[in-house]
């Protein structure tokens, strides 16, 4: 059941970082699809950890070690439940998402990706959906192909789906949600044809998995790359959803201790899933804090953060609009909770550092989507990215941050 709406302004005082001046200005913190900020809540959960039970997991049989193990295997037990994920066997604990994906393209993909076989992802994935391919199809021979997005809204070109999802195709690979455009993808229907044809599917949810609810299982994908640190856990958590019967198919990515069965010299077995995917001592306290962000983000409820995301993008992109001189990316209606944009022909850079004058911190830059940005045929954007924290104030005086920084520039 989705609970009542909250006081948003409310919520604010939940985040220590929030409350502070920058350059003389109140901060509007707009950069969070780069990062979000951490609630008090799961600051404190890294502190009880670290200051009561920190000892190292599934080795010790002492009480320290025993907490630290439950606490470890209790956030994989929220973080299945988060996802919906059928079973907490399927849940990999990574780095972030960029881990993720390298770990399906190492173990996965190389066991199961050969010579002329086509891996497939989108014109908008970042790099860490690309490059991992890339080093993929090198190694094996594999193709590479890229489902175009359309010239108007840049959405995917759905009526070219057939053309691009071929019998060939091996693996497609796609954004939840595009961390440049802000775009949607419908990644149940995607994954629904890539299954017709056979295919392996991995959904990247690093923009999605803290701002809306995440079914994988309606999802139907293989795989769901998830970053805790943008969903309010801690830099360095994160994990990897796998169905069970692709998880286990799939050999060991990384050898060492925790992901074995038995070693000897000649050879060893493996740990059965997850456990053969976590080799050596894990950030234990990472999904630790992840959980409390779990947990922080359910009481809110993830529907609501996501009406609320999608108010203040339709918000922030229609006085954008409103503006002479703004060039805007993605579709006008049903976005996530970030703009793209850019002010005539200045710089993304030149936006940015002037806009944090006025304690607006945006991003400007390639997004981490060089091949996306040459097929837009611009260097850079400046991105304004929103979490449940901000508010319309927030995005008005943003506003009026861009036209200061259009009289500037006299455009
Ligand atoms: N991928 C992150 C972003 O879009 C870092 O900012």
């Amino acid at each position: 059941m989705t609970p009542p709406t909250p006081d948003w302004q409310k919520l604010r005082a939940d985040f220590p970082i929030l409350d502070q001046q920058v350059h003389g200005h109140p901060l509007v913190y707009f950069d969070n699809a780069a990062t979000s900020q951490k609630p008090r809540a799961v600051i404190d959960a890294l502190v009880r950890y670290y200051e009561r039970d920190n000892a190292n997991v599934h080795r010790g049989i002492h009480e320290l070690s025993n907490r630290a193990t439950a606490g470890y295997e209790a956030a994989r037990v929220r973080t299945a439940k988060y996802l919906n994920a059928r079973d907490p066997h399927e849940i990999v604990f990574t780095r972030g998402t960029t881990e993720g994906i390298n770990l399906v393209a190492q173990a996965w993909g190389s066991q199961f990706i050969k010579a002329g076989d086509v891996i497939l992802a989108t014109e908008m994935e970042h790099h860490s959906d690309i490059v991992p391919w890339q080093l993929l199809a090198a190694r094996t021979g594999a193709k590479l192909r890229f489902l175009p997005i359309r010239d108007d809204d840049h959405t995917l070109d759905l009526a070219r789906l057939d053309e691009f999802l071929t019998r060939d195709v091996k693996l497609f690979a796609m954004a939840h949600i595009s961390n440049a455009l802000g775009v949607v993808n419908p990644v149940a229907e995607l994954c629904a044809r890539a299954r017709q044809l056979g295919a392996v599917t991995l959904v990247d949810g690093a923009q999605s998995a803290g701002h809306l609810p995440v079914d994988v299982q309606a999802i139907g994908c293989d795989f769901f790359a998830f970053s805790g640190h943008k969903m309010c856990g801690p830099t360095g958590s994160g994990a990897l959803y796998g169905r069970r019967e692709v998880l286990e198919a799939t050999p060991p990515y990384m050898g060492g201790g925790e992901m074995i069965s038995t070693v000897d010299y000649d050879h060893s077995t493996w740990n059965t899933i997850p456990h053969k995917f976590e080799a050596g001592t894990p950030d234990i306290s990472a999904p630790i804090g992840l959980h409390a962000a779990m947990d922080y983000l359910d009481a809110i409820g993830r529907e609501n953060i996501w009406r609320h995301d999608q108010e203040l993008a339709e918000h922030c992109h229609d006085r954008l609009a409103s503006l002479n001189g703004v060039r805007l990316f993605g579709p006008a209606k049903g976005r996530a909770g970030l703009v793209s944009f850019l002010l005539n022909d200045v710089h993304a850079h030149d936006v940015v550092t002037i806009a944090d004058r006025y304690g607006v911190a945006l991003r400007g830059g390639h997004h981490c989507t060089q091949p996306l940005m040459k097929k837009l045929g611009v260097p850079s954007t400046a991105r304004a990215s929103f979490y449940f924290y901000n508010t319309k104030a927030e995005v008005d005086r943003f506003i009026e941050v861009v036209k200061e920084i259009q009289k500037f520039f006299g455009v």
